[in-house]
């Protein structure tokens, strides 16, 4: 086919060629794309062949018969022309107390770590646990996986033995990554205990490198534990880049699925660091040479992996890696921290905004944030009101707000402003447009295209990218069933939205059992599954409603046994220890009712959208009901949620 676009391509992020090279990206991809991988990653061997993907089969092989290295591409190239750039700045829970790596010292780090674990016997393909906190040497162990071909599987810090150790299991690691303690927001984490904890359960692990971070005494199982800069100090800091074929597995992370089960996405190589950094770059305007880009995420989420460290490093960058939390030690800590480290990226999360909303404008403008550019947000919708604080109070009207959509299993920004042209209004609530290559679409529940303006449906990717996931760990039917099943022909994401009567897209929430609180993506089903081990409950429904600050508020109704006499706050107790003994601190639900039975239809299945309107608290909404096996169920939680609602 003819192409309207010049190779090279004169890529931007404000281009007004955006939507001739948007119709390129989607009409010419293997020219597209394998002009993008050729000229923007460092190849031991170009590649073959740029794309051989199905939608149909749910098959996605890019830049075959290519050799690459990750952290190659994420070190060496930068560390050779500019040794002493800042790669990363740590900015630890202590504001001031920031430490900044070069590229060199980086590479070394990294080196080092490779050498330990080679020296370990860990080989190409095996399989790395991570928990530690977010810190020069968490990105060191990344790298070093990625410099041996081993594959990394990151557990946020915030996550409990019992997730960890199933991660574990599931994954066979054989090696963990873990620290001391972390700290956070003046608070310790027991991250060694916990690591100990969560191993009594795993037979596959047979080391663990412990990080000193706090310089805690921490108990050492003997033959197994071992001090990561003891071994490091051993260690050269030379070690080649092993040559890993572009599909080769690059990490594996867990989201949260449909069934009670976490699920192991996986990433490969060469197609997702282009996707990372193509989108770091133009969805930012991320120019390396001089720009501090800070991503506020954890690493544990696919926006730390993405954004703090594989995008920025890949394009040469400067990255903040941020320790704290947004009000520690007071609500002002963010902008302190982008005035002294002059930062110019802001990247974070719709419910941090809310929060910070609350404490005041002051806490903002006593801070000088005149080198911010550029305002990110991610994970949730950002509201009207978050929208315009964040783009009046924090950008002072001169930055550009970009509401960027996307997923764990998309690998990188799929929905932003950026690229685009630059004097295209801000839509508040839209992430607006595609970036090149995806092609949303539309469906019905009986899979009919939605087409043209003014229309909603289940949000699905008709293309392939290169960030795509490539299958879920050790279940390749599960990703199928997933994403590839509901909609044949293309990726189905889980959530609805709509495109206006200008073509931009707003997102307008999961249509599956996922809810999405604080930023954090949970399934009912898991949460359910947690509870459901207490002794003295039947049965617990769990459901979202609109929450001011965490953008859904999480809320349980239990079923106690028939025989079973508790004050509703003593069981209240036991369950938001369960959720955290299981899942994690952050999962537990905002709000408890303690009820008689549950709105069910005569076959058995729960009425969740009967309990949805009682959470959000529009009983009145309920609509016809009369299918209920139990009709007069509902007034009784009504009452329940008028009288005895017991938030957290
Ligand atoms: O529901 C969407 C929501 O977050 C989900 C993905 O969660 P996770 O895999 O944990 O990744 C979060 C960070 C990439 C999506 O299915 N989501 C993400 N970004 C937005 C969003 N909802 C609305 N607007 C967004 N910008």
């Amino acid at each position: 086919m003819e192409s309207s676009c010049k190779y090279p391509l004169q890529l931007s992020s404000v281009s007004e060629e955006y939507a001739a090279q948007y119709e390129e990206s989607l009409k010419n991809p293997e020219q597209f794309w394998g002009h993008l991988a050729r000229t923007r990653l460092r190849w031991i061997k170009e590649f073959d062949q740029v794309m051989d993907c199905d939608m149909n089969k749910g098959s996605f092989k890019w830049f075959q018969g290519g050799v690459i290295n990750v952290s190659e591409n994420c070190l060496d190239r930068h560390a050779e022309r500019n040794p002493d750039k800042a790669a990363l700045i740590w900015e630890k829970d202590e504001p001031g107390e920031q430490e900044v790596v070069s590229y060199s010292t980086l590479l070394d780090m990294t080196c080092q770590v490779a050498n330990v674990l080679k020296k370990d016997g860990v080989k190409k393909g095996d399989r790395v646990a991570i928990y530690m906190p977010v810190s020069p040497l968490l990105v060191a162990a990344m790298l070093a996986c990625a410099r041996i071909g081993a594959i990394h599987s990151i557990v946020f810090g915030g996550f409990s033995a019992e997730s960890l150790g199933s991660r574990i299991i599931d994954g066979s690691c054989s090696v963990v990554f873990t620290a001391d303690q972390g700290v956070r927001g003046g608070k310790v984490i027991p991250l060694k205990q916990t690591v100990d904890e969560a191993l009594k359960g795993c037979d596959c692990v047979r080391r663990v490198f412990v990080a000193r971070r706090t310089g805690a005494k921490v108990p050492f199982t003997e033959g197994r534990d071992v001090w990561l800069d003891e071994a490091m100090s051993q260690e050269s800091t030379v070690c080649p880049p092993e040559p890993l074929d572009s599909e080769d597995i690059l990490f594996m992370l867990y989201t949260s699925g449909s069934t009670g089960k976490p699920k192991g996405i996986v990433h490969t190589q060469a197609g997702y660091l282009l996707y990372a950094s193509m989108t770091q770059q133009y969805a930012f305007d991320f120019r390396s040479e001089s720009d501090v880009f800070a991503c506020v995420a954890d690493i544990g989420w696919i926006t730390g992996h993405s954004y703090v460290v594989y995008g920025p490093l890949c394009n040469g960058g400067t990255t903040v890696l941020f320790e704290s939390h947004p009000i520690y030690p007071n609500p002002g800590r963010y902008w302190e921290m982008v005035e002294r480290l002059k930062i110019t990226h802001f990247y974070t999360a719709p419910t941090a905004i809310r929060l910070l909303i609350k404490y005041g404008d002051d806490w903002v403008t006593k801070y000088n944030r005149s080198t911010l550019r550029i305002l990110g947000c991610v994970g949730e919708p950002l509201n009207r009101e978050a929208w315009l604080w964040y783009n009046n109070v924090v950008g002072r009207e001169k930055c550009t707000v970009v509401d960027t959509y996307w997923q764990t299993e998309t690998g990188g920004i799929t929905i932003t402003p950026r690229p685009g042209p630059d004097n295209s209004p801000p839509k508040p609530g839209f992430p607006t447009r595609p970036f090149w290559g995806m092609e949303p679409a539309l469906l019905s529940l009986e899979n009919e295209v939605q087409h043209g303006p003014d229309v909603s449906g289940h949000l699905c990717f008709k293309r392939p990218w290169p960030g795509i996931a490539r299958t879920i760990w050790g279940s390749h039917e599960a990703y199928l069933r997933i994403y590839f099943e509901p909609h044949p022909g293309y990726y189905f994401t889980g959530d609805g939205a709509l495109r206006d009567k200008e073509n931009d897209y707003r997102i307008t929430g999961r249509v599956d059992d996922m809810l999405n609180s604080k930023g954090h993506r949970l399934g009912t089903a898991e949460l359910e599954c947690a509870m459901n081990h207490e002794p003295q409950v039947a049965e617990t429904a769990v459901v979202g409603y609109p929450h001011e600050i965490f953008g859904e508020g999480i809320m349980a109704f239990v079923i106690l046994k028939s025989d079973v006499e508790i004050k509703d706050k003593d069981i209240v107790g036991s369950l938001k220890e369960l959720v955290k003994k299981k899942i994690a601190a952050f999962a537990i639900p905002t709000a408890f009712l303690v009820v008689p039975g549950l709105p069910k239809t005569r076959s058995g299945k729960i009425m969740r959208r009967v309990l949805r309107k009682i959470a959000a608290d529009k009983a009145s909404e309920l609509g016809d009901v009369s299918t209920l096996a139990d009709p007069s169920i509902v007034k009784q939680i009504v009452e329940i949620y008028k009288t005895k609602l017991i938030e957290t």
